[in-house]
């Protein structure tokens, strides 16, 4: 689907690269004063390059953003606002950027098959300076309403101010094939066919063929069948998710989030949507009484808060708690039942984002501290409620992490089952017997839940898993698993993130 943008402005439409004449850029190489009618043009004079226009300015900060991702693991979501800000784009430049940027990493998938079909050599052999600007050219053809000539013009431009006139003529190539045919005419043309149908949905869906199986598993269809269910769950992948507000509790109330313009969410009752608007400007947001956190996140903190637990329930931790917005629930319910709230994480720098998110929660109930939850310093049975958030592949938050499908490997999951077994084995330890372990993890893929969760309780006499759906009644078709144990959240069923959950009783 493509997504609603506006039109280029007209002075952006005119420009054609192959007519340099016209080129704005021209005025580079002349005299003082021969900038553009009306003396607001190229003032630089003699070696001083004009100013690029909005379009190529908005485009260079894509390209950057896109190559920086590519080139060293940047993350598009924390360096796009810096660069934005850098560039003094704001407005309809910088929705325009964010969409460019944003749009261009979630469909490299479908634009890689396009773009190796317009290249004579094989696509990895192109330079790592140009592909990004490749793919952000096929993206404006193909996934935006930008005209043809504006979208290769201006993607030109950029070509040209980056990396240099030669190769700014050899993109300028491939973007004329790209542009010759629109998307579905391509799709056509260059995704396997219905005999093969998880390469399919790859290409068409822009997501790697591993990542495809692994969510068509975890929805319990079969890669090689009918994947009906796993392509509404892939197409929710590509479309831009809305910002989902966290009331915390004793802080803000929903009705706080209705003022502020946000509408009352379906199923958190601590959950309002954002349409519109930064939710940083939010006057609540900046007093920390307010925060940014998706509804599936809220849910399953609250679900480990409505596990009924004999005796005391005096003692949470948070196993795994940077940079916070689950320990920030936590700590307002653990203060308005006036319990304590430990707040751990390994990592300093994460540890300090904790703080600042539960910082003047109720009754100042959270304590935070850095520590190594599977090494923990705490005594064995100190907890009443303990959540593990174990870090994981992230494959249940490709909505909002537009560079993530690309980055993870059927291997960074299996390197990362050690340490959730740890957290897992080490919770448990953590907790007295009757009560409870909430163990969480952004990704709905199943060596990284259910077979976590199995792996551990089967190898222990004092753990069994209830029925955590039970606890979320609210949510319609969240069962998963063998006899319906454990919750998932989907993107297509619920509008949230992807969350796992697994409710963990402790016995004597
Ligand atoms: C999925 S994130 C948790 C998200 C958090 N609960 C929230 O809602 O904001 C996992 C966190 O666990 C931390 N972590 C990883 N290994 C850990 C360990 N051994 N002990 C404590 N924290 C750990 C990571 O640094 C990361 O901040």
């Amino acid at each position: 689907m493509r997504p609603p943008i506006d039109h280029e402005p007209r002075r952006e439409a005119d420009p054609d690269v192959t007519d340099r004449s016209r080129s704005p850029y021209r005025s580079g190489r002349r005299g003082p004063g021969a900038g553009g009618a009306g003396g607001k043009g190229n003032k630089g004079g003699k070696g001083t390059p004009p100013s690029p226009s909005p379009g190529t300015a908005v485009r260079r900060v894509a390209y950057d953003v896109l190559r920086a991702v590519q080139d060293r693991d940047a993350y598009a979501n924390l360096l796009l606002p810096a660069k934005l800000r850098d560039r003094g784009l704001t407005g309809r430049d910088a929705a325009l950027a964010t969409e460019l940027t944003y749009g261009t990493l979630r469909r490299q998938g479908t634009y890689d098959a396009v773009l190796d079909a317009c290249i004579d050599r094989s696509l990895s052999s192109v330079d790592a300076e140009v592909l990004p600007l490749l793919r952000l050219g096929a993206h404006q053809l193909l996934g935006t309403g930008i005209p043809p000539h504006a979208a290769v013009s201006a993607t030109v431009n950029v070509a040209r101010r980056t990396i240099g006139q030669h190769r700014a003529r050899f993109a300028n190539a491939v973007l004329r094939k790209v542009g010759a045919r629109d998307l579905d005419a391509w799709l056509d043309i260059v995704a396997p066919g219905p005999e093969d149908p998880a390469g399919r949905l790859a290409v068409v869906h822009s997501h790697p063929r591993w990542v495809v199986e692994a969510l068509a598993r975890a929805l319990g269809e079969d890669p090689a069948g009918d994947l009906a269910e796993t392509e509404r769950l892939l197409a929710a992948h590509n479309e831009r998710p809305e910002v989902t507000l966290l009331a915390k509790p004793g802080r803000a109330s929903i009705a706080d989030l209705v003022n502020a313009g946000a509408r009352e969410a379906r199923y958190s009752p601590y959950a309002a949507y954002l349409s519109e608007g930064d939710p940083a400007q939010l006057t609540e947001v900046r007093q920390r009484r307010v925060a940014v956190q998706d509804e599936a996140s809220q849910l399953v903190g609250l679900a480990l808060t409505r596990v009924s637990v004999d005796g005391p329930d005096a003692r949470w931790l948070d196993a795994c708690a940077g940079p916070g917005g689950k320990a920030a629930l936590l700590a307002g319910l653990a203060g308005q039942r006036e319990a304590r709230l430990l707040a751990a994480e390994v990592q300093p720098a994460r540890a300090g984002l904790v703080a600042s998110a539960v910082h003047r929660s109720v009754r100042d109930s959270a304590r935070v501290v850095v520590a190594d939850s599977t090494r923990p310093a705490w005594k064995d049975g100190a907890f009443d409620r303990v959540l593990v958030d174990a870090p994981c592949t992230g494959l249940g938050a490709l909505r909002r992490r537009p560079e993530a499908r690309w980055r993870r490997t059927p291997e960074s999951a299996k390197e990362l089952a050690p340490t959730q077994e740890a957290l897992l084995q080490r919770a448990l330890d953590a907790t007295r017997p009757g009560g409870v372990v909430a163990y969480v993890t952004c990704s709905p893929h199943l060596p990284e839940t259910e077979g976590v969760v199995e792996g551990v309780v089967a190898g222990r006499s004092d753990a069994e898993v209830i029925r955590a759906a039970d606890f979320l009644q609210e949510v319609p078709d969240i069962a998963a698993g063998k006899d319906g144990k454990y919750v998932q959240f989907w993107p297509h069923r619920h509008g949230t993130d992807a969350m796992f959950l697994a409710l963990i009783r402790k016995s004597a």
